[in-house]
């Protein structure tokens, strides 16, 4: 009786705190229950890393030349470094040139570019090796952004039966940094498409389309590259003379949200926006979000002696990767922009080659084995727990976990 006698604007101002929180909505239950899984592959060398860890593992390069950068940047404030770049802004992420690079010699293969095991629930344990970033359009509409970081991506061997001999057994493609995403939409909390990144492209396909682990759909991470499928097998990579083929499996599974920084994000203009710490994850640092620059060493020329250029197609080594805000957290379909028309898959493709290949340990080519490199504990196999380990002098990166003769073969990979 007494609620019939109150205003309606009385009930509108008591409602008006609540209706303030709704529209900072943070991050909806949904994007984690609906979150993907995803696997690496069974013979991954390089596993997520944790984000911060590149900075002190790296310094700032303006063509190939190491500037002066204020001290001790961490992820709280990294893009004091754009002011560097002079040109840098949001509008042409190419054009500005600033690159994170490697502290030595890229080929001597550190532990820390090899990031952290998932352990037996999926966490990379000491390193935040995700971020999620969630952008509300409004009108029901939610997209969440889950970013992938690993810290070195390895190349491929190129194939094809037409490719001059000097080109055998080559790497293309390794670059220090990388960072991969899969975008999902949705709709009234409900996912809808979501898209994969693969490379320089993606694909789109339905939520209902994807495989599930009850709820939360499943992503595979290729070996070495991390472009995202959504199946096992090889995926050919349709180059025009090269092939490179990438390759998922079930390996090790990792569950990205568990060791994650969340935030939202409110676009301002077309290309840029405001991030802020959400989530479970409030005092997630934020300013490394507005770095302009890249995550690794710019793309080597050819008179580096560990350059090789297979044609200008590809090279063993590649420019290192912008982060997420170059990935148009305002993006209108659920391709990024650039990717137009966005066509939307509704099955899964078929399989093709092996969607369960063995643990290829005989694929190493050298056996020198780094004396920091640790053996899991020998109660856990791969995607067990893993162990804390000195990372020998490189950082403060702080967990390192490999297989000897997989180290190896990385490192071997590294020299061609
Ligand atoms: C960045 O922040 C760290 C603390 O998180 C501080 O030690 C360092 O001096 C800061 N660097 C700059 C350039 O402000
Ligand atoms: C900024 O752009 C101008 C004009 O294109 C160029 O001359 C200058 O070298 C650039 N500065 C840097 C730091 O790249
Ligand atoms: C992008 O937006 C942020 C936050 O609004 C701002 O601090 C930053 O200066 C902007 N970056 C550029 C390059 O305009
Ligand atoms: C880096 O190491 C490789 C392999 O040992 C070597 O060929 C190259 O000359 C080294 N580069 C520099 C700049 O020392
Ligand atoms: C589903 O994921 C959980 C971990 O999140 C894992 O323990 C379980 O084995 C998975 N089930 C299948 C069928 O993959
Ligand atoms: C590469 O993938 C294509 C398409 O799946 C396949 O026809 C070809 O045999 C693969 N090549 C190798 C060397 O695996
Ligand atoms: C490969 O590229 C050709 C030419 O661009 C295209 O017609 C074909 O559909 C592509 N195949 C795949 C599997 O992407
Ligand atoms: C974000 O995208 C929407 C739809 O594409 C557009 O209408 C809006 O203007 C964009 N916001 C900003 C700040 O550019
Ligand atoms: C090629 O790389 C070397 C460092 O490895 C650098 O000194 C030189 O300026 C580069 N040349 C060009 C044309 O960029």
């Amino acid at each position: 009786m007494l609620l019939q006698v109150i205003p309606t604007s009385l009930w509108l101002s008591l409602l008006l705190p609540l209706w303030t929180t709704a529209a900072d909505p943070g991050i909806p239950d949904y994007v984690l229950k609906y979150a993907p899984l995803v696997f690496l592959d069974v013979n991954e060398l390089y596993f997520p890393s944790d984000i911060g860890a590149q900075i002190p593992n790296t310094h700032l390069d303006l063509n190939f030349t190491p500037v002066a950068e204020p001290r001790n940047t961490d992820l709280t404030n990294l893009s004091d470094l754009n002011q560097a770049g002079g040109n840098c802004t949001t509008d042409d992420f190419d054009a500005c040139p600033l690159y994170l690079t490697f502290n030595g010699n890229i080929t001597s293969d550190p532990p820390w570019l090899h990031g952290v095991v998932p352990d037996s629930v999926g966490a990379t344990n000491g390193a935040i090796s995700c971020a999620v970033v969630v952008t509300d359009h409004g009108d029901g509409i939610v997209d969440a952004y889950y970013f992938y970081f690993y810290a070195f991506n390895l190349g491929l061997v190129i194939q094809g039966a037409g490719i001059p001999p000097e080109f055998a057994g080559r790497v293309a493609g390794n670059h220090l940094g990388d960072w991969e995403h899969t975008m999902t939409r949705f709709k009234n909390g409900q996912p809808q498409t979501i898209w994969f990144s693969a490379h320089d492209s993606g694909n789109v396909y339905t939520y209902d389309a994807l495989s599930k682990n009850g709820t939360r759909h499943i992503v595979y991470s290729a070996l070495g590259g991390h472009p995202n499928y959504p199946i096992p097998g090889i995926h050919s990579r349709n180059e025009t003379v090269i092939i490179l083929n990438d390759t998922t499996s079930a390996g090790p599974l990792w569950d990205p949200v568990r060791s994650a920084y969340f935030y939202t994000f409110t676009p301002t203009s077309s290309t840029n926006g405001t991030f802020r710490a959400a989530g479970s994850t409030p005092d997630a640092p934020i300013d490394w979000l507005y770095f302009l620059g890249r995550w690794g060493d710019k793309q080597y020329n050819a008179s580096n002696p560990i350059q090789f250029n297979f044609l200008n197609l590809e090279h063993t080594w590649d420019d290192g990767p912008t982060g997420p805000l170059d990935k148009d957290l305002n993006r209108t379909e659920t391709c990024p922009d650039r990717v137009s028309p966005c066509p939307t898959t509704t099955k899964l493709p078929t399989i093709t080659g092996d969607p369960t290949p063995s643990q290829t340990v005989a694929r190493t080519k050298t056996a020198t084995v780094s004396s920091t490199t640790s053996e899991l504990p020998a109660s856990s196999s791969q995607g067990g727990a893993a162990s804390s380990t000195p990372s020998g002098g490189y950082g403060p990166h702080p967990v390192y976990v490999s297989r000897p003769a997989l180290y190896a073969l990385g490192a071997s990979f590294l020299w061609l």
